[in-house]
């Protein structure tokens, strides 16, 4: 876990190794259950949003500073692509100045992008500014195959040259002037990453670029703000259809993310399964309606104390409710595993399917191992409700199900081992800090000292704040 009070200037000696360390691979969080929250929580900005707006950063020769950016080894991770690319950083608290003027090298090297998916959105704003880019393909991750097909062949739309050899996607744009130029580019699927890469390359392409079945997404918009911010011309965002009109160069911005949606329905889910009411801030509601909109339909009410401020308020019982993944504004995938946590303990049947990813149900068995009923078949997951769910070691399988599993730990009667922190702390900021703050009674330890032989099953009776940190060198 990242600590708040890291404030380093990132070199590419000095940043923290984006592998966690070896005492960080052995820690576990032991969790236990039926603790009531209360209180307010703080969120913190949107990691999809700060790991985008940073490439994006690539398409400026001058400085820019970027605030509320999230310390979570994600950004670790991305900071050091761009270090690698001759850009340099400054990191002080949440806010990360960003030089790329001396950007010298189009060479993404494999051993950092292949520990970060996100990396690969560098291709665009290397091509625009530099006219190459050779960028390892990002791989599959848990899960699902993650291809980038439909980067590439946007890219290529627009004139570059794109040759995948060795792993490496090798893209060049042809012609003396080594400008990208405007298309009309259709997407297949309204794919996040590649709305993304398409739009910052054509921030700086020759002519006017459409970019239709666009993705929706918050991030997506936030993104687009911070390019017209920095000077570029673009229309659309947030709809099906976006428009690019190239301009020749951009300018220096200071520019604040917005709050996670991601992290903020997290703890919405928090609230409504340990029966608690709590607050979080900064939020924008209108990013997170298909969550509080089946945070209803379970039977909690969700109020809006500020227009930057939601309280949960659970009901009495939990009512099953089905829900479906979409691309935004439907319910977004990323919340899936989280509101499935909340399924187990409904009052009848849910069913989850998950459309966007193919392989982002393996939470299920673990939510099985604490006493769920949980049926799969295929991309579908039937939730039948019980009454209880009890405390076991269960292992994280991605980002979001790591966080569904700290949820279904603090419902759950005694105590949960969650193994696989390491995907916990690449999304979210100081997680445990913040429920230990609501009155969760968690802790990261090592495991050597969670032999369970030699551990009292009864819960100890004060929980030390976790202070195992990241450091930024
Ligand atoms: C972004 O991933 C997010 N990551 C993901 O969040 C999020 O789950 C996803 O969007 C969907 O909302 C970041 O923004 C860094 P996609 P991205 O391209 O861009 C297929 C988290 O937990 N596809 O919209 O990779 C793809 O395989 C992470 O924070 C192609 O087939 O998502 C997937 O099935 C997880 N070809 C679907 O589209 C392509 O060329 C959606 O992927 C591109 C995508």
């Amino acid at each position: 876990m990242l600590s708040r009070e890291a404030t380093s200037i990132i070199s590419p000696i000095g940043l923290s190794k984006s592998s966690s360390s070896p005492e960080e691979e052995n820690s576990v969080l032991e969790i236990w259950g039926r603790s009531p929250l209360a209180g307010d929580v703080k969120i913190s900005g949107a990691k999809n949003s700060a790991l985008v707006v940073m490439a994006g950063a690539l398409l400026c020769s001058q400085d820019c500073r970027i605030r509320n950016i999230p310390l979570l080894v994600d950004v670790a991770r991305m900071s050091e692509v761009l270090l690698a690319l001759g850009v340099k950083l400054h990191h002080q608290a949440d806010i990360l100045k960003i030089d790329s003027s001396q950007l010298s090298c189009s060479k993404a090297p494999y051993d950092l992008v292949s520990k970060l998916r996100a990396s690969f959105f560098v291709i665009g704003p290397l091509l625009a500014r530099l006219g190459v880019a050779r960028v390892p393909l990002p791989g599959g991750c848990a899960i699902g195959a993650r291809p980038v097909e439909l980067h590439v062949r946007g890219l290529q739309a627009m004139g570059a040259d794109v040759q995948i050899d060795h792993g490496t996607v090798h893209a060049y744009v042809r012609g003396s002037r080594g400008k990208l130029q405007g298309a009309r580019i259709y997407l297949d699927y309204p794919s996040v990453g590649a709305t993304e890469t398409l739009m910052m390359a054509a921030t700086l392409a020759e002519g006017e670029t459409i970019i239709e079945n666009a993705a929706q997404e918050p991030e997506v918009v936030d993104l687009a703000r911070f390019c017209r911010a920095m000077g570029s011309r673009i229309r659309g965002a947030g709809t099906n259809t976006i428009t690019i009109s190239g301009v020749s160069s951009l300018h220096a911005t200071d520019f604040a993310i917005i709050p996670d949606r991601i992290e903020a329905g997290t703890f919405l889910v928090a609230g409504a399964l340990t029966h608690s009411e709590i607050s979080l801030s900064p939020v924008i509601p209108d990013h997170l309606t298909p969550v509080i909109a089946k945070l209803r339909e379970a039977g909690s009410k969700v109020i809006m104390e500020a227009p930057n401020r939601l309280r949960i308020v659970p009901g009495q019982a939990i009512l099953a409710t089905d829900i479906q993944t979409r691309p935004y504004p439907g319910f977004p995938t990323d919340m899936q595993a989280q509101f499935m946590a909340l399924m187990t303990l409904s009052e009848g049947n849910s069913l989850i399917t998950e459309t966007v990813f193919e392989n982002r149900l393996r939470h299920v068995a673990e939510f099985n191992r604490m006493g769920a009923d949980i049926r799969l078949q295929g991309n579908y997951a039937l939730v039948r409700g019980v009454p209880n769910l009890s405390g076991a070691p269960v292992v994280a399988t991605d980002l979001r199900a790591s966080a569904a599993l700290v949820l279904a730990g603090l419902a759950a009667e005694g105590k949960t081992i969650l193994q696989g922190l390491h995907h916990l702390d690449r999304g979210y900021e100081q997680l445990e800090l913040k429920l230990q703050q609501l009155g969760a009674r968690l802790q990261r330890i090592s495991r050597e000292c969670n032999d369970s032989e030699n551990q009292p099953d009864s819960d100890p009776a004060v929980f030390t704040p976790t202070q195992v940190t990241h450091k930024f060198k």
